[in-house]
């Protein structure tokens, strides 16, 4: 493996931030893991031997603001690194909030994401989680299964942008469908110059 110049979950963000409306905040160990891959997974068998808490540089303190986060890595040895935890202890405010695991791999999956962080946050709403191997994230079909895991969730640019909508009137009788077809006495929500109807 050795030096890469953009990491394979690195790529995942940057369809999610392509395809999703979201804010970035990356983790950033203080102290730099070691790029040689032998001496990376004997420093990570360490970390985790251990059980350490790595600090990481800067925070995010808005966090409380935002309903849906992403929370996602690399797997390291079946986990996420113990970074996380870190990260995870400094924030309590995550407890409650919708939370999307996802991650990069090597074949062993992204679940111990979701696992991790219902240990941490048990009130959190955990929705499906999106793990790709890490060999193929350059390929088209992987930011496919990206496009296609957000729209599942409801979280693609327009579906958060249908949500976020001004709802201005509630209509009576009509309803259009959002593929535009009207149909009468139907509930139903219609898009029009940029304001939302609620047929109810
Ligand atoms: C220290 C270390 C341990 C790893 N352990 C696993 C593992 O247990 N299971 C797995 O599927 N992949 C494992 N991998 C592979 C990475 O999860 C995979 O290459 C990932 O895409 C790396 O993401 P990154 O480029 O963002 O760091 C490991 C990689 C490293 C460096």
């Amino acid at each position: 493996m050795g030096y890469v110049e953009r990491g394979n979950t690195a790529i995942m963000v940057d369809y999610i931030k392509e395809l999703a409306d979201v804010d970035v905040f990356e983790i950033v160990p203080v102290v730099a893991y070691p790029a040689d891959y032998d001496e990376c997974t004997a420093y990570v068998t360490e970390e985790i031997n251990e059980n350490r808490r790595p600090a990481y540089k800067d925070d995010i303190a808005n966090l409380v603001d935002y309903e849906t986060i992403f929370i996602g890595g690399p797997i390291w040895w079946g986990r996420p690194p113990m970074l996380f935890r870190t990260f995870f202890e400094q924030h309590p405010e995550l407890d409650g909030k919708t939370i999307i695991p996802f991650g990069t791999h090597g074949g062993s999956g992204v679940g111990s994401y979701a696992t991790l962080i219902k240990e941490y946050y048990p009130n959190a709403t955990v929705l499906e989680s999106l793990g790709i191997s890490g060999i193929s994230i350059r390929n088209a079909s992987s930011k496919t299964m990206v496009e296609n895991w957000l729209k599942r969730l409801g979280v693609d640019k327009q579906s958060t942008a249908i949500q976020n909508v001004r709802t201005n009137a509630v209509n009576k009788g009509v309803s259009y469908s959002l593929n535009g077809m009207r149909s009468t006495g139907q509930r139903g929500i219609q898009i029009r110059n940029g304001n939302k109807y609620i047929n109810r």
